[in-house]
């Protein structure tokens, strides 16, 4: 774990460099339009990781009458492998349960080994596949779930 990032919500402030850090990120990015549209919502929201002022990752959650979808998960490259990932979605998913989510899910491409990873290690399993989901390049989408999370956070 590195001491030395803070984890918090993101604010009005924070979006442009969330969505320049997307676009650097992912074949099919997000717009800026995308996270402004999450703030001061009751039922979804981003939490991000900072290093002093710089944005270094981010994860978004949804929560639909208690059923959470983790929609956006991302840590910039030279943060990677510290631990940042899974504070980011460990205070995104006990944000999302203060809300009300009682149960976790997320799509991740067949080949993300460093994701699925991460969210195995959060006790998400998976649980079913959707043919095609992505794009850029077409890939399956493996779905999990963690149903059980108030034991495992
Ligand atoms: C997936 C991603 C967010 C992981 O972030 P991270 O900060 O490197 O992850 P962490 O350091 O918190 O690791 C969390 C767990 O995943 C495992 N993990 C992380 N990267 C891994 C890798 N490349 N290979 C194997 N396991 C890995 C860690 O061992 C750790 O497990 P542990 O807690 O049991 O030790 C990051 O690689 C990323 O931003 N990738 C590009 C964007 C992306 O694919 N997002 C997910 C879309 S669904």
């Amino acid at each position: 774990m590195d001491a030395m990032i803070n984890i918090c919500e993101m604010t009005a402030s924070d979006t442009e460099a969330v969505a320049a850090m997307e676009e650097s990120i992912f074949t099919t990015p997000w717009k800026l339009r995308d996270f402004e549209d999450l703030l001061d919502q009751p039922d979804r929201g981003c939490i991000v990781a900072k290093s002093g002022d710089m944005i270094v990752g981010c994860a978004v959650f949804h929560n639909i009458v208690g059923d959470v979808d983790i929609t956006n998960v991302q840590v910039k490259e030279a943060y990677r492998g510290k631990g940042i990932g899974k504070r980011l979605v460990k205070a995104a998913m006990e944000k999302a349960r203060a809300a009300g989510g009682e149960r976790f899910t997320l799509e991740v491409r067949e080949s993300n080994l460093a994701a699925i990873s991460l969210y195995e290690s959060l006790g998400f399993t998976v649980e079913g596949k959707r043919k095609n989901f992505y794009e850029n390049p077409r890939e399956d989408a493996l779905i999990m779930w963690n149903r059980k999370a108030r034991n495992n956070l």
